[in-house]
């Protein structure tokens, strides 16, 4: 899906009374099936853009088009919506892993008139999920018997099951472990090179934002804005071993250099 941030604003209203600008003015666009990471500082804005993709949050200024349609002129079924994957993995504790990943297909009164065949590939397509991203022999178990990595392999079995075009993450991988996260780094290239959707990826991590994706979009605070935007040219897969390469070393120091100048320009 193509994506289009066209002069994107965003103040929020607070207590005090005066306004913060939490987005100043963001043109962005995003090629479909292109990896793009969001990159800055915590306070840049980065959840606020990546709310207002999922149509959470209503900028105050501009408009997202999502295949050069204006987002709000109906994206009718839920394969047009964008899907995400936040920090927390959020499964409902009551439900198996299998039907925490079929959540959504169990939701709406076309569920209740679902033929048993129709279930039954539902079913199926779930466990195909569970298989890709590594929990395959946990479908009958329940979120609270897996580890935090485990769960989120399921949130992201979710995210996936809506086949959306469009897939958003919030720093999904921030609260894990180097080991498990570096797996699912792996994992998470594997399946967007053979889904090909596009990835709006939303990090502090500079090096996990250059292993993944095309282009990294690096943020500034105060207010919230793109302050560089810079292609990602190394050849894929990428490894974690290759991380020591100097090209590799060279994306992470430009970036970083752009974040410092966009903090002093911000203080
Ligand atoms: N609901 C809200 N009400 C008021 N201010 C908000 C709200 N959400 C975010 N902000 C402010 O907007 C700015 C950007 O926040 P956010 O998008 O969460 O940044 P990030 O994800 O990059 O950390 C911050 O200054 C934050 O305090
Ligand atoms: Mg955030």
């Amino acid at each position: 899906m193509d994506v289009i941030f066209d002069a994107i604003g965003k103040s929020y209203q607070t207590r005090s009374g005066r306004p913060v600008r939490a987005v100043a003015h963001v043109d962005l666009a995003i090629p479909h099936g292109t990896f793009v990471s969001l990159v800055g500082p915590s306070g840049c804005g980065k959840t606020t853009l990546l709310d207002i993709l999922l149509g959470v949050t209503a900028p105050t200024t501009g408009r997202v088009l999502l295949d050069g349609r204006d987002q709000h002129d109906g994206a009718e079924t839920s394969a047009e919506r964008p899907a995400v994957v936040l920090q927390a993995p959020t499964l409902l504790p009551w439900r198996t892993v299998r039907s925490n990943v079929t959540l959504l297909a169990a939701c709406g009164p076309a569920a209740m008139r679902r033929p048993r065949p129709v279930r039954n590939e539902v079913r199926a397509r779930a466990d195909a999920l569970l298989d890709l991203v590594g929990v395959g022999d946990f479908a009958d178990r329940y979120p609270s018997e897996l580890s935090g990595g485990m769960q989120q392999r399921v949130a992201i079995a979710r995210a996936l099951f809506t086949r959306s075009p469009l897939m958003c993450f919030d720093e999904p991988f921030s609260a894990l472990d180097e080991f498990t996260r570096e797996s699912l780094h792996d994992e998470l290239q594997r399946i967007w090179s053979t889904e090909g959707f596009t990835a709006v990826f939303v990090t502090h991590n500079i090096q996990e934002a250059v292993l993944l994706s095309d282009r990294v979009i690096v943020m500034a605070p105060r207010p919230g804005r793109v302050v560089a935007d810079i292609s990602i040219d190394l050849p894929r897969p990428r490894l974690h071993e290759r991380m020591t390469d100097p090209a590799f070393g060279d994306l992470v120091l430009r970036i970083r250099e752009a974040l410092r100048e966009g903090l002093v320009e911000a203080a």
